[in-house]
């Protein structure tokens, strides 16, 4: 009985929200809404290349916890933690680009625009602005207003293995096709060598080094990270264009050198592999299939299914 009132009031939750959103949702109210995030992302990049990964992680840290609900951007209150002081927040920075953002927004139409169509938006301008595909976003999210540490504790490992990650993606409504997809966002930006430690030393009791990285690539992981052991920041970045948003972490992850085990994962399954391989050969391939898995993440069709299979 419970049950069925939780899985009817979250119905009523998400149907509501799926009728808001639209793609025209501001045209009357703030026209200029999504030039004025754009110039924004645009400026932020010019003194810090990072930006756009920064924008794009903070997005998917975001959808996969709660929905993409701008939770990500909560302070936490108190003893409150909140997401973005949760453990795996190593990754997230550049809150000020989003403060920025939400300033020139607030200026141009105070109080109409949420904080989560401004992260959808800029997370699109991120990879559209770094060379990559680009795609219209439907807007009249609401803000959430509960964040809790506790809860990044569902965002994917980077150790997992092909089927944790497939549940963690099924679990939101996400095929194998969309975790291959997406992964590819992993084409932008840089990871911290805790990240990937699990790789190169103590893999298992068999190999100190995971065997399936490419010998010299995994050598000079370890030197980059016993090199500056002292200092927390030491890292790689996720493929060899880490700026440009392209097909190269495909062909690299090909080659035996992916970052994480959940990228090397993708190659341990038949039909995960033959994606990856369709992904590396074809930037054209990877660019359509990013588009409509991202749509799978921010489109509210999605929680219509993960509702649907609920035991109403
Ligand atoms: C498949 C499951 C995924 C796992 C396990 C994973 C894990 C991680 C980890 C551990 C980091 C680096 C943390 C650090 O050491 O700083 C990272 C960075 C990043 N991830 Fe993922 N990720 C996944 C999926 C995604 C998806 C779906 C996207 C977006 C489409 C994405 C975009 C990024 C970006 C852009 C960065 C770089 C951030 C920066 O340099 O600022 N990841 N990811
Ligand atoms: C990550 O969390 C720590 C501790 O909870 C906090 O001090 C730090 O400011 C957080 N980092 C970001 C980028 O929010
Ligand atoms: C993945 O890891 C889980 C948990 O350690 C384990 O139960 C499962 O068998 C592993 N799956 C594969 C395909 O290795
Ligand atoms: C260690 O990992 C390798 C490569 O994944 C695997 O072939 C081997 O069976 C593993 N050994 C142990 C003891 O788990
Ligand atoms: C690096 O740090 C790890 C643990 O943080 C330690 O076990 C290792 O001995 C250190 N290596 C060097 C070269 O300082």
């Amino acid at each position: 009985m419970v049950a069925i009132l939780v899985a009817l009031a979250l119905f009523i939750l998400f149907s509501s929200s799926v009728n808001a959103l639209s793609l025209n949702y501001y045209d009357k109210t703030c026209p200029r809404l999504e030039s004025t995030i754009t110039s924004a992302v645009k400026n932020a990049m010019i003194n810090d290349k990072t930006v756009p990964a920064a924008l794009l992680r903070m997005h998917f840290h975001d959808c996969f916890i709660t929905g993409c609900d701008a939770t990500v951007l909560l302070a936490s209150k108190g003893n409150q933690k909140a997401e973005r002081d949760g453990p795996p927040n190593i990754s997230l920075h550049a809150f000020y680009v989003i403060d920025n953002v939400k300033k020139a927004v607030e200026a141009l139409c105070p109080g109409l625009v949420s904080c989560a169509d401004i992260l959808a938006l800029a997370a699109r301008d991120a990879v559209a602005l770094s060379g990559g595909p680009t795609w219209l976003v439907p807007k009249g999210r609401k803000d959430g207003r509960i964040s809790r540490a506790i809860d990044t504790r569902q965002l994917p490992s980077p150790t997992f293995n092909i089927s944790q990650l497939q549940q963690s993606f099924s679990q939101r409504g996400l095929s194998l096709k969309d975790l291959v997809a997406l992964s590819g966002g992993h084409t932008l930006g840089f990871a911290h060598c805790s990240s990937f430690q699990n790789r190169i030393h103590n893999f298992n009791a068999s190999f100190d080094i995971d065997p399936s990285l490419q010998p010299s690539f995994a050598a000079s992981l370890r030197s980059i990270c016993l090199a500056h052991n002292k200092t927390k920041n030491a890292g790689a970045t996720l493929d060899s264009t880490t700026a440009t948003f392209d097909n190269v972490y495909y062909k690299l992850l090909l080659q035996g050198k992916s970052i994480f085990s959940s990228d090397q994962a993708l190659l341990t399954t038949p039909k995960t592999k033959a994606l990856v391989s369709k992904f590396a050969s074809s930037q054209q391939e990877f660019d359509k299939a990013f588009v409509k898995s991202y749509y799978n993440v921010i489109e509210p069709v999605q929680l219509k299914i993960i509702v649907s299979s609920s035991p109403i």
